[in-house]
């Protein structure tokens, strides 16, 4: 073929106008930038999609009511077994539940948007379990639920944020604001043991107790090495658990203490009996301590009475540093919702608890320990930490930010949400169950 063969060829390919290319041109733009939006579009309702019912894609400006899939509830009979910590986080702009501004339950430091945080999507997102639809939370139901009864948090200060969403979000049920006081008149800080608030009209109390081990750390036995500082007692539950005994709803965790910075390198050792165990691993130590918390479950609890929870390990999110070597999440405005980057230390503290409970459960027919396994869920939430936002005086330098606890309203209610449907599952069961009972021949 000779160039000029070519350019006939050429030629005859090339349309014979130029106005059809320009067409074309802006077809093709136009596509690109459809494109564009449709993948911003879809980063935001993945989820949707991944559940199989693309009519119900909507999003701003659309009504987007929970329960719209043809999936069964949770309460219901055929949506008894699904797990509902599989699952997905939705865009839904029925949310918040609640806004911190009228939550007087609130410490100043989880009040984020308060704080200056100019973003909130990260108090839109719903966590929709695939199998099923979990119950709206209804805080009037809730505490009906707890008249006359207590629910008691046990652990760090993550749980302290989970159990100051819940005051938040049951709250609003009560229009007398004043009838809703902490027992002994102690205030909302950071540092007390423990916190009890009851919501008069129910006779009811939800409270939290600080026990970041759940077991006791104290004084070093006599006669142990200098290095010793001070020790876990890995064979007894915290001090403060003949409070929690009668407790209708116990909830418990830890984790987040559970690591060598905490302990061992600050001199705290383990200790079982009179014995410091100098070559007990933090790991073996974590383990040690949720066995003695199900022996005293064994022991001290009814649990014909007491719904025993433990909620996972929730993830930090600090990249590029830890907390005192300038990592950071001030950046993060959208969940994650592909692979999961957080620490192997989450693993190994979500495998432990879930190993000694399995463990423990198999020994006896019935579950005594019910799992909030929010581990997995929470791993995608890397936009609902504080970052920046956890004082009053304004965001934080960039260099200090905190990437473990969480911006209320946020990710710590949808834990709750999760702790709502479980229990009334529970509760439902066991009116079932002692109708059954009643019922009975005798
Ligand atoms: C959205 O839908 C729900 C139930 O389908 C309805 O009760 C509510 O009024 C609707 N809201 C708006 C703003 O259309
Ligand atoms: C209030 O609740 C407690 C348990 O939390 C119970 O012991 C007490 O009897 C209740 N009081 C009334 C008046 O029902
Ligand atoms: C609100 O509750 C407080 C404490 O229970 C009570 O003293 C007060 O009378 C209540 N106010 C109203 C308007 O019901
Ligand atoms: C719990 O209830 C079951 C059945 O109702 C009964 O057999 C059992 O003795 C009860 N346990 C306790 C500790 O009360
Ligand atoms: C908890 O969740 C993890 C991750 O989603 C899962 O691998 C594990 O099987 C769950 N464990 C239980 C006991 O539900
Ligand atoms: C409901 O009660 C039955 C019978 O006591 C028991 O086998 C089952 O595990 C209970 N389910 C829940 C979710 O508590």
């Amino acid at each position: 073929m000779t160039h000029l063969d070519f350019f006939k060829k050429f030629k005859r390919l090339t349309p014979p106008e130029p106005s059809p290319s320009i067409l074309g041109f802006f077809f093709v733009s136009v596509f690109f930038i459809l494109c564009f939006f449709y993948l911003d579009f879809r980063i935001v309702t993945r989820g949707f999609r991944s559940l199989g019912y693309p009519n119900s894609v909507t999003w701003f400006g659309l009504n987007q009511s929970v329960g719209e899939y043809p999936l069964p509830g949770f309460l219901e009979e055929d949506g008894g077994d699904c797990d509902v910590f599989d699952g997905n986080w939705i865009y839904d702009i029925s949310y918040p539940l609640y806004r911190s501004e009228d939550c007087l339950f609130l410490d100043e430091g989880f009040r984020c948007s308060e704080n200056g945080r100019p973003d909130n999507f990260y108090t839109k997102w719903r966590w929709q379990p695939r199998n099923c639809n979990l119950p709206r939370f209804d805080p009037k139901n809730m505490l009906e639920k707890l008249r006359n009864r207590r629910l008691v948090f046990v652990g760090d200060s993550i749980g302290r944020n989970q159990w100051e969403s819940l005051l938040c979000m049951l709250s609003p049920a009560v229009p007398n604001k004043t009838s809703i006081f902490e027992v002994n008149g102690s205030p909302i800080t950071k540092h007390s043991g423990f916190l009890v608030f009851k919501f008069g009209d129910f006779n009811c109390t939800i409270e939290y107790y600080r026990a970041p081990f759940l077991v006791p750390q104290g004084r070093a036995p006599a006669g142990a090495p200098e290095k010793v500082k001070s020790t876990l007692r890995v064979d007894r539950l915290d001090w403060s658990s003949s409070q929690w005994k009668g407790a209708d709803v116990l909830v418990f965790n830890a984790g987040h203490w559970w690591n060598f910075e905490k302990t061992i390198r600050g001199g705290c050792y383990f200790q079982e009996g009179e014995e410091v165990k100098m070559e007990m691993s933090v790991e073996s130590a974590f383990q040690r301590s949720i066995k003695t918390l199900v022996e005293w479950i064994d022991n001290e609890v009814d649990l014909n009475k007491t719904k025993v929870f433990f909620r996972t390990y929730a993830p930090v999110h600090f990249s590029g540093g830890d907390w005192k070597t300038g990592g950071s999440c001030h950046r993060e405005t959208l969940p994650e919702f592909g692979s999961l980057p957080v620490s192997s230390q989450t693993w190994v503290h979500l495998k432990i608890v879930i190993d000694v409970l399995s463990e423990c459960s198999d020994k006896s027919q019935e579950k005594k320990v019910d799992l909030l396994n929010i581990t997995y869920l929470t791993s995608q939430r890397k936009d609902g930490h504080l970052s920046l936002y956890y004082s009053g005086l304004g965001p934080a330098p960039l260099h200090r930010q905190d990437c473990s606890h969480w911006c209320l309203p946020g990710v710590p209610d949808s834990w709750n949400e999760l702790l709502y449907a479980l229990f009334l599952k529970w509760e439902y069961n066991r009116t079932q169950n002692s109708m059954k009972a009643a019922q009975a021949p005798v």
